[in-house]
């Protein structure tokens, strides 16, 4: 690994806030997927793992033979956790080429789609098909729109998990709470019904000059009704 020092890596993810519209966004992606995988771990970036947790602890069904939808799948470390507690079959669609190819390049997804999520339809043939759906790192400010995780409700079978996670720090806050009023109206509207919430303190590393140390984040883990 070249000299990815905490700093290096700090500049890179703030440059991501240049990135105003989806587009731009999944452009930064494109350029930083070589480097993504090395990058994350200097940010000690837990999601992937914790989500494959919360998933682990409530799946009850056959693991190898679940199928998982990654969305915003990026290079591929959500499947990699869900991999190594027993998942094998894996479908993934993210917004950037170039983290799909990197995806595509681990070997693990049955299948890679690309599509700009809250721009672009969600597809409709995968409608009803998953025992657990993923998203993880993506629901947050300026990348995935709060209102997609309907759609990941939509690809789950009745009784199928849906786990996504966000960050709970100052920039992310207005769209946290957007999000979880969303999850809520939609347990109001019978969709489905929260199984647990997990806020953790050692999200992943700080990288604004207005926080420091660990910066914190959540997990949400929900079922689909059978209706
Ligand atoms: C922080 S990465 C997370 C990747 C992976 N889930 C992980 O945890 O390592 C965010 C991913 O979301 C994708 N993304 C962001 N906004 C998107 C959008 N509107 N539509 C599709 N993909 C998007 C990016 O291309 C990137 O791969």
């Amino acid at each position: 690994m070249s000299a990815n020092t905490f700093e290096e890596v700090k500049a890179t993810v703030l440059s991501a806030h240049e990135s105003t519209t989806s587009k731009e966004k999944v452009n930064f992606y494109n350029s930083w997927a070589k480097n993504y995988d090395q990058h994350v771990a200097v940010l000690d970036y837990r999601a992937p793992s914790l989500a494959a947790d919360s998933v682990l602890s409530h799946f009850s069904g056959a693991r190898e033979s679940a199928a998982v939808l990654d969305v915003a799948c990026g290079t591929g470390l959500v499947a990699k956790q869900m991999q190594k507690r027993g998942f094998k079959l894996f479908v993934g669609v993210d917004g950037s080429d170039a983290m799909l190819d990197e995806a595509k390049e681990s070997g693990l997804y049955q299948e890679l789609k690309q599509c700009l999520l809250g721009e672009e339809a969600f597809p409709a043939e995968w409608a009803g098909s998953f025992d657990v759906v993923v998203i993880v790192g993506a629901l947050s400010v300026g990348q995935v729109p709060a209102e997609v995780v309907r759609d990941l409700c939509e690809a789950a079978k009745p009784g199928g998990l849906i786990c996504m996670t966000t960050r709970s720090n100052c920039d992310n806050l207005e769209y946290k709470i957007a999000l979880e009023h969303e999850l809520k109206q939609m347990e109001k509207e019978g969709l489905w019904t929260c199984v647990e919430v997990t806020e953790v303190k050692d999200w992943e590393r700080a990288v604004s000059d207005q926080e420091d140390g660990y910066i914190s984040g959540a997990v949400y883990l929900f079922k689909k009704n059978c209706t």
